[in-house]
């Protein structure tokens, strides 16, 4: 039951991400005109994707989980040093993201004590927020919070697992509303893998986010924010894995990290079984291996039935 549902957590993330892809930056009547409703794996859009190819959404999820596994108790190093490796080759990346990663990179050098660079990486995403808001552009984009998943998954303890949340996305956003945004959504989804009912989550966003259900109040912009207003909404108004994902990314804008992050809740609401096959198997075979490497470690590390 509960590898289910981390399993389809982990996964919801990829499938997601690589459903919502080859359609980031059009909106809603041109993906209507495009592809009907878009619900299959069709590659393409302007990372001349190939069909199933995931992007940063569950790249950087997965530096953010292979740091967990490296170093538990504290993990900002062991992340941070994929961040920059994998900086080096990525197709796309977003601009909070970038500018963080690379002045990390910048100041890593001139420094070795591996105890300090958890300093590093908070100064420098101090210094871009800094850096964008006087550009009048905001350090609240959705990069933090597209990767955040799988603290939820690995650390037993909710309260724990909202801290490393917070944590991993202040190495890039240090802003307020990322934060409070990526410990919410993992709160949520530490309670829906342990059970949580669809009525309960419901409640929640009643008291939390109540402007999620008014469905013109929904945006899909690159704006944290309205990221996780769109994901909560697309869960809310259907009742399946399916129907949720393509509600996410057949409403234009951000499809990609709007996809991502709602296949992260409709994951760990409906389980990997729930996740059609078809989706499933779009994923590369090393993606899908990677994934399942991550939730054995997370399943270890918890003794959740
Ligand atoms: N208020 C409103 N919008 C904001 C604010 C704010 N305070 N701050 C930022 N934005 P970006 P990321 C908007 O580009 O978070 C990947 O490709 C900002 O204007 O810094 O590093 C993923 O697929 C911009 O339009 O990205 C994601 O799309 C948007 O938030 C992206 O990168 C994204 O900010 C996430 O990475
Ligand atoms: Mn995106």
């Amino acid at each position: 039951m509960i590898l289910d549902k981390l399993s389809g957590a982990m996964f919801g993330v990829a499938v997601g991400d690589a459903l919502g892809a080859p359609v980031e930056f059009m909106d809603k009547s041109e993906i209507r005109k495009k592809f009907g409703v878009l619900n299959e794996m069709v590659g393409g859009g302007w990372l001349n994707l190939s069909p199933g190819e995931v992007t940063d959404d569950t790249e950087m999820s997965i530096c953010v989980a292979e740091g967990i596994i490296e170093n538990c108790e504290n993990p900002v190093p062991a992340i941070g040093h994929r961040f920059i490796t994998w900086a080096q080759h990525t197709k796309d990346i977003g601009n909070t993201c970038s500018l963080s990663i690379n002045r990390a990179k910048q100041a890593m050098r001139r420094q070795s004590d591996s105890n300090s660079e958890v300093g590093i990486w908070i100064r420098v995403a101090h210094e871009t927020h800094q850096l964008l808001e006087i550009a009048g552009s905001g350090s609240a984009g959705n990069g933090g919070l597209m990767r955040t998943i799988y603290p939820a998954l690995y650390y037993q303890e909710e309260k724990r697992a909202a801290e490393i949340a917070i944590l991993q996305s202040q190495m890039t956003h240090y802003d307020a509303v990322s934060s409070q945004a990526c410990s919410d959504y993992v709160r949520v989804i530490h309670r829906l893998l342990r059970g949580m009912s669809l009525l309960e989550l419901r409640q929640f966003i009643e008291m939390h986010y109540p402007i999620c259900l008014e469905q013109a109040f929904v945006n899909t912009s690159g704006y944290v924010l309205d990221t996780l207003h769109a994901a909560f909404n697309a869960v809310l108004t259907t009742d399946s894995f399916e129907k949720a994902l393509i509600k996410a990314v057949n409403s234009g804008g951000d499809t990609d990290t709007v996809g991502a992050v709602t296949g992260g809740l409709a994951g760990a609401q409906y389980g990997y079984s729930n996740i059609p096959k078809r989706w499933l198997q779009a994923l590369s075979p090393t993606i899908q291996s990677c994934l399942d490497r991550l939730v054995d470690e997370a399943h270890r590390n918890n003794d959740i039935k």
